[in-house]
This record gives structure tokens, sequence and C-alpha cells, in this order.
């Protein structure tokens, strides 16, 4: 159930108005819900029960919104995490969260990721080429230190999600195709410092039914089985991420049926499970709110220009992500109109809704929807705009978790000659 609903005409988060929200810290902001972050991930826990404690692994991949708070809401309730660089590991640790629940995946970990991800004693390296298995064999072998790896296999699986977050096609960058894994998987095997602990793929994001999931899993186990054969037993089968939310009228499975579904496939194997969860456990915990700068209209367009844009928030500009836009106040007073909902920023590609039907005013507070997921994490200081600032609800309090940057934050670094 959405933590973010209407109360008496004033869009809530928790226990609080979002509109004093963005009085209180000004706009553009995103607002996360502890409640709802915790919710979801819950979701996952329970649906997993029937497995036992040590026969699942529910690793948030922490590239979908990785600010310190969430992590560490998430590091509280005993979640592991998918990270793809050294700057997630380091925010993991700094968040609390246990080093041994972590899997490291990512196309090509440079030598000083691998060398810290084996100081802090990660679970596994989730690893994507041949190349990378000998650097991570040479570098644990010179820490005197076995390195345990599990292979990210493409099983070429249409993920029918849009093209750029789809990533098990042969065509996709990521991944050892599925063809060739088992001789990986073999030279592996006579590596001194590598131990082979299990498997992984993950097939692409956004993906509203399970089937592609399934199709996937059957090829993995396919491949578990024919290396159980060779004596190649594994310890895990980390299925990725991927379970798409509701922006607009999508009708994904939810966690419950995703996952039993997963077992389903998975039948009577004894190994553990891990799944890498993002959007799915934070996308509806959060909103952007911007505010109505000003209403602009010709002949054929009504423009709501606002204070955020597409650095602030660049999914509709990049995937042409349909994410719904809200007033924070009902109003009766204005009449409503289709609006384009666009940015500042000097770009054609800069909105964040088009032919929007919105009673709204200049003033108004609008928040962008399930904009917790794939939000910040993507915020970049195009424009030299200073990113936003993030605070996390938590029933009635307010936590500021990220200071809105300032002119000094931008050009920090910087040397003027
Ligand atoms: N594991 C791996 C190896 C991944 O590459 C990803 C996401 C995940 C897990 C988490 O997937 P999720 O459960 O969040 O779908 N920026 C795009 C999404 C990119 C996803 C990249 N990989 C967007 O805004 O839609």
């Amino acid at each position: 159930m959405s933590v973010f609903v209407y109360q008496q005409g004033k869009l809530m988060a928790e226990q609080v108005t979002l509109a004093s929200i963005a009085e209180q810290f000004s706009t553009p902001c995103y607002v996360y819900s502890r409640q709802a972050i915790e919710q979801s991930y819950l979701g996952y826990r329970q649906a997993l029960n029937s497995r036992g404690a040590n026969q699942h692994l529910i690793c948030y991949s922490v590239k979908a919104n990785s600010n310190l708070a969430v992590l560490s809401v998430l590091a509280k309730l005993g979640s592991g995490f998918d990270i793809v660089s050294g700057g997630e590991l380091e925010r993991v640790i700094r968040a609390g969260g246990d080093p041994a629940k972590v899997v490291f995946s990512g196309v090509a970990k440079n030598a000083a990721e691998i060398s810290s991800a084996l100081e802090a004693g990660v679970h596994c390296f989730n690893v994507e080429s041949e190349t990378e298995l000998l650097r991570i064999n040479r570098i644990a072998a010179e820490r005197n230190q076995i390195a345990s790896v599990s292979l990210r296999v493409n099983p070429d699986v249409d993920a029918q999600t849009h093209p750029y977050i789809s990533t098990g096609l042969k065509e996709n960058k990521f991944g050892i195709d599925i063809d060739e894994a088992l001789s990986v998987y073999r030279h592996a095997n006579r590596l001194n410092a590598i131990k082979i602990v299990g498997i992984d793929c993950h097939i692409g994001s956004q993906l509203v039914s399970a089937k592609p999931f399934a199709d996937a899993l059957q090829r993995v186990l396919a491949l578990v089985d024919t290396l159980a054969e060779e004596g190649i037993e594994l310890g895990h089968i980390d299925v990725g991420g991927g379970l798409g939310i509701c922006y607009q009228d999508e009708q994904p499975p939810s966690a419950a049926d995703y996952v039993a579904s997963l077992l389903d496939t998975l039948g009577e194997r004894n190994q553990s499970l891990i799944m890498e969860p993002g959007r799915s456990i934070v996308a509806n915990a959060g909103v952007l709110l911007t505010t109505v700068d000003t209403i602009k209209s010709n002949e054929q367009k009504n423009f709501a220009i606002v204070d955020a844009a597409m650095n602030d928030l660049l999914r509709p500009a990049l995937y042409q992500a349909w994410m719904n836009i809200l007033p924070v106040n009902e109003s009766a007073d204005c009449p409503a109109q289709h609006y384009d909902v666009v940015g500042p920023v000097c770009e054609t590609g800069d909105f964040l809704g088009k032919e929007r039907l919105l009673a709204i005013a200049e003033n108004d507070v609008l928040a962008v929807c399930s904009a917790g997921a794939y939000g910040f994490v993507m915020a970049s200081n195009y424009n030299s705009r200073g990113r936003p600032a993030e605070v996390m609800v938590d029933g009635e309090q307010l936590h500021l978790v990220r200071e809105r940057e300032t002119i000094e934050d931008l050009m920090r670094g910087e040397i003027n000659l």
C-alpha cells in the first residue's frame, strides 16, 4: 500500500504533508519513506520464508538508491547488498552493512576495486569475463587470499523491457555467453586463488512478467546440472534483480508471486537463492518534489516550467519514462489543463511529463511519483545546477539525509588558471 496518499486534499508522506516538507527543505527535493522501504524489503523476506535462513539472501541493488540512510535502514533489517563499484562498497560499509552479505557485480571491476572487496571480505564476485576472472585470481594470489566467485552468465532471454535496460540478450555487453560458461567454469576450477561458489544472471530491469525470469532460471539450472556432473557443485544461484513496478498501468507480479514462480522453477534444489532487487524495493518509496516556477502557454501547448529538471531526474528524458505527477495540494481554484511539465535546462528533452492534466498555478508544489529508484543516483550537475536535497520520513519525523549542493560544492576540486 502506498504511503503517499491524499488526506483531505493534501498529499502525505507517512504522517507528514509533502507541502510542509517542501516548505521546510525547499525544492527540488527527494523524499523517501522509511516505512515503504521496510515494507517492500520485508515483502521479499516473507516470500522467501519457506526456505531456511541459510537458503536465501536478499542483496538490495545499491545502484537504485545509494543514499547512506536508505542503505542503513536496509542493513538494520539484515539485508545483503549488490554493488557495482568500490564507491558502492564503501557506502555499504559506512551504512553498517555486512560485507559477507555483499555480491560484487559490474562489467569490468578494476584492480583497486577487487583489492578492496577482498580486503572487506565480500561474499563473492559476479565475474563477467575470463579477463576479469584472471585479474581476480592474480590479485587474490598476491594477497594470499582465495576469492569466491560466481560467473554471471548471459542466458540470451528477451526481458521485454526498454532496450536500454535489457541486459540478457547476446547483443548486450553483460555476462558470459551461457554456451561458453562451462569452459570458463572449468578454467576457474583450475585456478589456485579462486573458489567457485555460485552462478548469476540478470536479464534486465522493469520486467512486468515473471515468465522471462523463469525462462532464464531454467537455462541457468541446465548449466548447474552439467556442472554438477563434472563435480563442480555450486552453493548458490543468483537470479539478479529486475522486478518491475507500476508507474502508470503496468501490472507486474507482486514480489510474493515473483518469488513463488522462482521457487517453483528451482524445485527441490538445495542451493541458496540470491536475489538482487533494486527498483522494487525503493521506487515507490520516493517522490521528487518540485515547484511550478512559470506557467506559459502558446497556441499549441501549456508549459508548466518547474524547478526540477533532467539533471535531477533523468528517467523521462533518457527512457521516455512515464512517471506520475501530482499536486501536493489538491486545488479547486484553477481549471485543469493539459501541461508539458518541463525543467529549466537548455534541452528540448528536458521534461518530466508531457500532456498531463493538472489543476495548477505558479508556486504550486508537485510530486513526481515512484522516484525513489534511479532518481537521485542518476542526477548530474548539468547546467551547473546543484543536486537536490534528500529527506527521509519516518512516521512524523523528518531527517535531512543529504544536503542540497551549494555553489561551493559545484566547483570543488576545480582549478582556475
Ligand atoms: N543486478 C544487476 C546486475 C543489475 O545490473 C541491476 C540493475 C540490478 C540488479 C537491479 O535491478 P532492478 O531490480 O532495479 O531492476 N536506470 C534504469 C535502470 C537500470 C538498471 C541497471 N541494472 C532505470 O531508471 O530504469
